[in-house]
């Protein structure tokens, strides 16, 4: 799989250990930063990722920030993607299951490597349920762009 990966300094180090795990399972990977702990704003490196989510050229995103909460928000403004928070595998399942979420976001500072690791295997492995679901995700849709 193609995944974009992308991170603030406070995700920085969580989101090397994800890199690694993904690139020794022969996954694909883009990097749009940051690329230390230097103090950086979410919101830029957020958007680089889902501009490559948008533009094809990854499969799925994987966003890190200290909270996960910043780069939620700037990741659920962008039609067409569904991100989701995850700290535990069940979220990142149901998420998957139920919101065909193409983001999964984590919290840097809220869980070790080796929960983050669990979170991104699930949410990878796991398909989209479709059905009623699917109607749900297209209400969305519907309904953000009647807001405009
Ligand atoms: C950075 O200090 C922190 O605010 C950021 O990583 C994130 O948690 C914001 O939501």
């Amino acid at each position: 799989m193609k995944i974009v990966i992308a991170s603030d300094h406070a995700g920085f180090f969580l989101k090397e250990k994800i890199k690694d795990f993904l690139q020794k399972e022969n996954h694909e990977i883009i990097d749009v930063g940051c690329h230390s702990h230097v103090s950086v704003d979410y919101p830029e490196y957020g958007a680089k990722a889902i501009e490559k989510l948008l533009n094809k050229e990854a499969d799925y995103g994987i966003l890190i920030c200290g909270t996960g909460i910043g780069m939620s928000i700037v990741a659920n403004r962008f039609k067409g993607i569904r991100a989701a928070l995850c700290h535990e595998p069940f979220s990142a399942k149901m998420a998957r299951l139920h919101n065909n979420a193409n983001v999964l976001i984590m919290g840097g500072r809220l869980i070790g490597d080796g929960m983050a690791i669990e979170i991104v295997k699930t949410f990878l492995s796991t398909d989209f349920e479709g059905g009623r679901h699917e109607r749900r995700i297209n209400l969305i849709e519907e309904l953000t762009d009647k807001l405009k």
